[in-house]
């Protein structure tokens, strides 16, 4: 994979226009995170064909072999209110979602607030890490790993009941360079809407790929913990979720760490 591959045949005039793509990064979301302290451009793609030190959500690491995966992160410059801080995770997996369906036929759901699952198991994953750059003008970096071309052993064992990829799901490669270049075309289209503040059709298409399991689902919060069943994802971003007693109660990311049956160590 490399920049001038990724490049022919997109469009976008935002998100991809500058790339830089290393063999070995500690992690995408790291380096991303410093770029834009320092000033990178809004837009900015960083990619990794492996990382030593992947990161995902609530301290997990995020393990891929190289040149399996996508390991991306965008540095964008949108100014969030606090209410719109969900709506990067989201637009990330709604837009990988997409692409994995277009270029595969494969049915994709989304599990909230960051995950792309096929047949229930973890495909893809969205870390959204906010920050300041030297000018004290706020950022924020969304990265994402997608297990491509990976086969059963090239995962953890202990997460093989859990997780796949889309090797594993469809039994043959899948071309990196235009999956990216396709989440990449949806991603530039949806952040759109979001600075435009036309984030109603995002949340439409996140509620109709939204994972229902029939699991309860338990989010840990401060206040302690909370059983419920996924109803919708709400204009936040947010879950609301019905407890027994028909009692709902709304999500924000960040509020909760979700357990239950699908919890994994890695990834
Ligand atoms: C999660 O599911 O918990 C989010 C996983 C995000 C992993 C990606 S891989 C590229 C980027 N760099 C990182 O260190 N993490 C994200």
């Amino acid at each position: 994979m490399t920049a001038n591959d990724i490049l022919s045949g997109l469009r976008n005039r935002t998100i991809g226009q500058q790339i830089q793509i290393y063999d070995q990064v500690g992690s995408t979301n790291d380096l991303a995170l410093q770029c834009g302290i320092d000033g990178a451009q809004e837009g900015t793609l960083i990619l990794a064909e492996s990382q030593t030190q992947g990161r995902g959500r609530h301290g997990r690491r995020w393990q891929a072999p190289s040149k399996s995966s996508i390991l991306a992160s965008i540095i964008l410059r949108h100014r969030l209110r606090a209410s719109q801080v969900g709506l990067p995770n989201l637009i990330g997996a709604v837009s990988i979602a997409t692409a994995i369906n277009e270029l595969t036929k494969l049915s994709t759901q989304i599990k909230w607030p960051n995950d792309v699952l096929i047949q229930g198991k973890k495909v893809s994953g969205v870390l959204t890490e906010l920050e300041y750059d030297r000018g004290r003008q706020p950022f924020f970096v969304m990265g994402f790993g997608l297990n491509v071309n990976m086969t059963k052993t090239d995962l953890p064992e202990e997460l093989r009941a859990s997780a796949t990829s889309l090797q594993i799901e469809i039994d043959r490669e899948t071309s990196r360079v235009s999956l990216l270049q396709a989440i990449l075309h949806r991603l530039e289209e949806d952040y759109l809407h979001l600075k435009h503040d036309e984030t109603d059709p995002i949340i439409a298409v996140a509620n109709g790929l939204l994972y229902r399991s029939d699991d309860w689902l338990t989010i840990e919060t401060a206040e302690g913990s909370f059983r419920g069943h996924a109803e919708a994802i709400d204009q936040d971003g947010g879950l609301l979720l019905r407890d027994r007693n028909g009692k709902r109660r709304k999500f924000l990311v960040g509020e909760g760490l979700q357990t239950g049956r699908e919890t994994s160590k890695n990834q």
